[in-house]
């Protein structure tokens, strides 16, 4: 039997994080944010004064990324943001990052959340969630979670960044932030999380 890929695509703040692990926790899938690898890569630009644009120096980094990478304690946050999204549009990363991705899905299955894991790492996935919502209520989502870390932040700042990320990920020319045209969406604006979990698991269970 091959293994149970689910993809859970969607721009920042839809809930896609939060719905992707709990579908994970009630299938018994390994989970992977994919968000983090391109924040780690990010990241490790930053420490080392490189700019995040720099298709060399990130395609390195990309490439010497290793688990330890992911388990780091400072890859949210307004500046992990825009140097992960600056990063993901460089082909060379994203190609250095597919056949990790891939590998950890085929093994046994999991849930993976990002923004072209149904239409490009696991295009054959049985299971395709789009999940969105209003930029308006994601930026207010973004905001009561700085809030909530501690980080004092303008909600029309974080709001005009948030957008500024998705003009980005969705118009880059590699693997655009975009639904596959087989994944079914599912709008969070005026769902909480118990609601859109249950309507994803409905969902997930019609389909295996
Ligand atoms: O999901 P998250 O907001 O953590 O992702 C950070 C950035 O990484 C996104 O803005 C996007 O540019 C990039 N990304 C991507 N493809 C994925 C996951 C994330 O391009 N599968």
């Amino acid at each position: 039997m091959t293994a149970l890929v689910i993809a859970v695509d969607g721009p920042a703040a839809a809930g896609k994080g939060t719905l992707a692990r709990r579908l994970a926790d009630a299938l018994s899938l390994p989970y992977l944010d994919t968000g983090l690898l391109y924040r780690a890569v990010g990241r490790r630009l930053l420490d080392g004064g490189a700019d995040p644009r720099d298709a060399e120096a990130a395609t390195a980094q990309a490439r010497a990324l290793t688990p330890a990478d992911l388990a780091r304690n400072d890859l949210r946050g307004p500046a992990a943001d825009m140097a992960a999204s600056a990063v993901a549009a460089i082909p060379a990363v994203r190609a250095a990052l597919l056949d990790w991705q891939r590998d950890f899905g085929r093994q046994h299955g999991a849930v993976l959340d990002g923004r072209d894991i149904g239409t490009v790492v696991f295009p054959d996935a049985p299971v395709k969630l789009f999940v969105s919502a209003s930029p308006e209520e994601r930026a207010r989502r973004r905001w009561l979670e700085l809030r909530g870390r501690g980080v004092a932040a303008e909600l029309a700042q974080v709001e005009a960044e948030m957008r500024a990320r998705d003009a980005q990920d969705s118009g880059r020319s590699v693997a655009p932030l975009k639904p596959a045209a087989d994944a079914t969406l599912i709008d969070t604006t005026s769902l909480d999380a118990d609601a859109a979990f249950e309507t994803a698991l409905a969902l997930v269970r019609a389909r295996i």
